[in-house]
């Protein structure tokens, strides 16, 4: 039996050890958290930090393939034990997308469109950079951003004094894009072929996605050639394992936001609403099996539940109804604005789920 080591115990680790334990294989985490959530269903766990050389090799001692679902592990020691041990996805996909300047110019090379962009590195540059791309635009961190945290948009000059306390770090400046919406894609290469989730419409509510419509709304030959050029990219740049390139769309054109090399949080909907999902194919790609492709079983929305959103979670699985998935991550600490869980709702429109679900939940957007 193969054993796959997990870096981050969070509820993408707990994802994808639940996907090991349908392929037949066991799962063991490592995480700083003595609570991790996916240490209720790993075989195994190592509690200690990202950075602690000896226990990430003890990690990669008891397993047979290794995988991240922490974007900031230190290159300083996964580069090493890269060398040693079988962690096929490398450190690179996780190098490029570690730095946001990095990671667009990296995009931009691999034949992707960005927003525009320019580097600040003080109030100088971002007085030029804001000169250049025009208002408004958004200042981030290069590193460490998560969930909007560490952005900031300048609509007009008054906003600037409050960007620049973004400035202790460097950061990039971008454009803002007028998008239409947001969408994104889920990739999964093992250097032979390469599998793509349904394009879905993501929804964010205060930086952080509320809800993803798939299939996303567009015309075919858009949704065609966003795939298609994902696909591209992740072979130009030689990444193998799996990807979630998010996006901006207007009109029909589509710019490249970000990317992660784990599981994402907008491809959660795969579970149910595909015939195959990112966690089952994770893990084949880990473990050297062929590869499926996925079919979208039906309609989906899928609804991220924050803190606030609990005890509406919690009624509605007390409920039981017939195509809604609600799933808890056993975090022991709720708190607003925290992702608790999330319910997929199948056989369900954008529209059936504004008419029915919207209003349940607290600040609840709803999918139009
Ligand atoms: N250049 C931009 N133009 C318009 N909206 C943006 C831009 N950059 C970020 N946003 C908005 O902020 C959200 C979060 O930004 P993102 O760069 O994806 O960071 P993260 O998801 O890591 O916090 C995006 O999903 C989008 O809604
Ligand atoms: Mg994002």
């Amino acid at each position: 039996m193969k054993t796959i080591g997990i870096i981050g115990g969070g509820q993408l680790g707990l994802m994808i050890a639940e996907q090991a334990h349908v392929l037949g294989a066991r799962a063991i985490a490592l995480d700083p958290a003595a609570d991790a959530p996916a240490f209720s269903v790993c075989d195994e766990h190592i509690v200690a930090a990202y950075d602690d050389a000896a226990a990430l090799e003890e990690l990669c001692r008891r397993s047979d393939a290794v995988t991240y679902e922490f974007e900031n592990v230190p290159g300083e020691v996964l580069v090493p034990l890269c060398k040693r041990y079988n962690i096929p996805q490398g450190f690179r996909p996780l190098h490029d997308s570690q730095d946001r300047l990095r990671e667009k110019r990296n995009a931009a090379e691999h034949g992707l469109r960005t927003p525009r962009f320019e580097a600040v590195d003080d109030a100088a540059s971002l007085r030029r950079a804001v000169d250049a791309l025009g208002m408004p635009c958004v200042l981030k961190t290069r590193t460490m951003g998560y969930d909007g945290h560490g952005q900031c948009v300048i609509r007009s000059e008054e906003d600037i004094p409050a960007a620049e306390r973004l400035l202790s770090v460097p950061c990039i400046l971008e454009e803002f894009v007028r998008f239409d919406f947001e969408a994104s894609v889920v990739l999964v290469r093992d250097g032979r072929r390469t599998v793509s989730f349904p394009v879905g419409r993501n929804i964010h509510r205060d930086g952080i996605l509320d809800l993803c419509v798939v299939p996303a709304a567009m015309p075919d030959g858009l949704r065609g050639r966003m795939v298609e050029a994902s696909e591209r990219f992740m072979e130009s740049a030689g990444y193998t394992g799996i990807l979630a390139i998010e996006y901006f769309v207007r009109g029909d054109e589509f710019y490249f936001n970000e990317m992660a090399p784990r599981p994402h949080n907008s491809g959660h909907y795969t579970i149910e609403g595909c015939t195959t999902n990112q966690f089952r194919e994770l893990v084949r790609y880990l473990l050297g099996e062929e590869l499926v492709a996925p079919e979208l079983v039906s309609p989906t929305v899928m609804k991220n539940i924050l803190g606030e959103d609990l005890v509406s979670a919690e009624r509605i699985a007390a409920e039981g109804r017939q195509g809604v998935f609600v799933h808890l991550y056993g975090k022991t600490e709720s708190r607003p604005k925290r992702k608790m869980g999330h319910i997929t709702f199948t056989g369900m429109t954008a529209g059936e789920y504004d008419r029915e679900w919207a209003e349940g939940f607290v600040g609840g957007v709803t999918a139009r």
